[in-house]
């Protein structure tokens, strides 16, 4: 019997069984960057926003983007081509680091990123990248982080187990970390309801407060402010959710909703100071979404332009809109400023 943590840990990042080492883009789910080359670009304008900012205060450059949990390096594509196009003077002295666990896509991502930059570095921990100044960036890594799952029964909190066949049991808790989210949520559970617990997120905003000498935390994920609330993780296979976790190991994706009540008080306590938190949908079109919405104008009455610019706005209205990717996930953004 193993926790549910150590089982998800397993169906996704087995180097051969997991679904990581297998997932194919946008088969069962599609990520902001999959859909729409406009969300990197909206990204490249903030990080060049933050970058100015920098200088202006006084960091020494040159600056770095630290993209954790890069994939095959799309995004990373997509952010350096914009930043080339629009912020020509940061492009030219930036280091852009890759950080990704599956082996493959790191070297897929590195070869992808070293024809496109010259100082592009890949490292598969993120333990492993030296302190350096700039913008760190994550999409949807901390929704693929393995979590530890609280059940209420019979008024208690306990901790769901995997056994072996796939049945899952409930016992103590496995760790004294968990101690104090467990009596935190526990009055906010219904009997049989469920929370995940992403200590594991936790550890992770620790290693990038070390490795962040100076500049800001760019995260987005889906998730809210639980305040306690219940969050059963839930998987993903061809574009339907369900919410048998434990069936078709290594075949479905595993997630649960990020936190963000949970990295923003982590954060408060290694020092951050909370810059946004803000629905994506707001942020794109704050930070000029708009911009992609005309530049894809174009072609005579129902050609072939006219149906791409169509399926391209389409795109871009399911990263904004309330009731598709706007509303459910957020963009955090923490900033570190100098030791003094
Ligand atoms: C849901 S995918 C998102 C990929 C990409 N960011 C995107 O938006 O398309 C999560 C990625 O994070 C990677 N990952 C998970 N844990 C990681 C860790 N501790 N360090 C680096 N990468 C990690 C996974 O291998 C996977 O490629």
């Amino acid at each position: 019997m193993q926790t549910f943590r150590d089982y998800m840990e397993a169906a996704l990042y087995d180097p051969e069984r997991g679904y990581y080492s297998r997932r194919i883009p946008t088969e069962d789910f599609y990520t902001a960057p999959e859909l729409h080359p406009a969300f990197a670009g909206v990204l490249a304008r903030k990080i060049a926003e933050k970058f100015a900012a920098l200088s202006a205060r006084g960091t020494p450059g040159p600056y770095s983007i630290v993209e954790m949990g890069s994939s095959s390096g799309l995004l990373a594509a997509d952010v350096l081509k914009s930043l080339k196009r629009e912020n020509p003077e940061w492009a030219r002295a930036l280091r852009y680091i890759v950080v990704e666990r599956s082996r493959p896509r790191l070297l897929e991502s590195v070869v992808t990123l070293s024809a496109l930059h010259e100082g592009v570095i890949g490292y598969s921990r993120l333990e492993d990248v030296l302190p350096c100044a700039g913008v760190f960036l994550s999409n949807e890594l901390v929704d693929a982080l393995p979590v530890h799952l609280l059940e209420k029964r019979d008024g208690r909190m306990y901790e769901v187990y995997v056994e072996e066949s796939g049945r899952t049991v409930l016992s103590d808790l496995s760790t004294r970390e968990l101690a104090p989210m467990a009596e935190g949520v526990a009055p906010h559970l219904a009997e049989g309801e469920r929370h995940a617990v992403n200590l594991e997120a936790l550890r992770w905003l620790r290693v990038v407060e070390a490795k962040l000498k100076e500049g800001f935390l760019l995260t987005i994920d889906y998730g809210k402010r639980f305040g306690g609330a219940p969050n059963p993780p839930r998987t993903y296979h061809r574009h339907t959710i369900d919410s048998r976790l434990t069936e078709g190991k290594g075949l479905k994706d595993i997630t649960a909703s990020v936190d963000f009540d949970l990295l923003i008080g982590e954060g408060r306590k290694l020092g951050f100071k909370l810059h946004s938190y803000e629905p994506l949908g707001r942020f794109l079109v704050e930070g000029g979404i708009g911009d992609w919405i005309n530049d894809d104008e174009g072609g005579g009455p129902h050609g072939r332009e006219e149906v791409a610019s169509y399926r391209s706005r389409a795109k871009i209205k399911t990263l904004i809109h309330p009731e598709a990717m706007g509303e459910a996930f957020k963009v955090l953004i923490l900033e570190k400023a100098a030791s003094a």
